[in-house]
């Protein structure tokens, strides 16, 4: 069977991941989470106080970017690869509240997306792999044989993020994820550098009232006829 790229975009916690995962595992295609890729930047970035509520030094952070290596191992307990900054495993520590509270900032300078976009391309330079993100369908791979982008409402995708947050066992109330999952949304589709927007040939999928095994029926089905 030929093996193609599959692009999936859409707004913050859609279940992208989640779907993308599933279909690489069906597949046998390589899954690449490029959200981690930011969020591994964010973390460098608040490890060397370059962002806080406080300030956000961007010229100190564009400085440091030589030094910053990203990688993904498998993990074959969890079933997808972990991602890895500078040889530490970051998995558990980027998917803080805290680290989606500076993300979006980060991901909208230019020089740090010219690095991620350039590192995403040579991951899917051979195809058969399922790459997320926001940029996937629009800049990293225009021409992917499959793009989908999905969507939910706001309350939903903030209700999933909320649910996840705690059963890692973080305190965090649900209002201030849904501010978190509104004002990342607002910057990534506003931002001037590559901002969310549904690429025009991508399949458009609303996953408020699917299950999980639903949504995943759906994309199958969509990959199958592409493929
Ligand atoms: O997918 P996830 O929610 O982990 O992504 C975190 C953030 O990384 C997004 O809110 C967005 O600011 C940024 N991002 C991006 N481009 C991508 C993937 C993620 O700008 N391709």
């Amino acid at each position: 069977m030929k093996k193609i790229t599959i692009a999936i975009d859409g707004f913050s916690s859609t279940g992208k991941s989640t779907v993308a995962k599933q279909l690489a595992k069906h597949l046998g295609y390589v899954y690449v989470d490029s959200g981690a890729m930011y969020r591994a930047v964010t973390y460098f970035a608040m490890q060397h106080n370059y962002i806080s509520s406080e300030a956000f030094d961007v010229e100190a952070l564009v400085e440091k970017l030589d030094d910053i290596t990203i990688s993904f191992q498998f993990n074959s307990d969890k079933g997808f690869a972990e991602v890895y900054l500078n040889g530490k495993n970051i998995e558990h520590d980027i998917r803080t509240l805290e680290v989606s509270k500076f993300v979006s900032k980060v991901a909208a300078i230019p020089e740090v997306r010219y690095l991620l976009v350039k590192q995403q391309q040579k991951m899917g330079q051979d195809k058969g792999v399922v790459m997320d993100g926001r940029d996937i369908g629009t800049v990293v791979f225009p021409n992917a044989e499959l793009k989908i982008f999905m969507t939910a409402s706001a309350q939903t995708r903030a209700q999933r993020r909320f649910d996840e947050l705690i059963e890692r066992g973080d305190e965090v109330e649900f209002d201030e994820v849904l501010k978190n999952v509104q004002e990342r949304d607002y910057i990534d589709s506003h931002r001037e550098d590559s901002p969310l927007i549904k690429a025009a040939d991508a399949t458009e999928i609303d996953n408020s009232h699917l299950t999980r095994e639903e949504q995943f029926a759906k994309v199958l089905h969509i990959a199958t006829i592409t493929i």
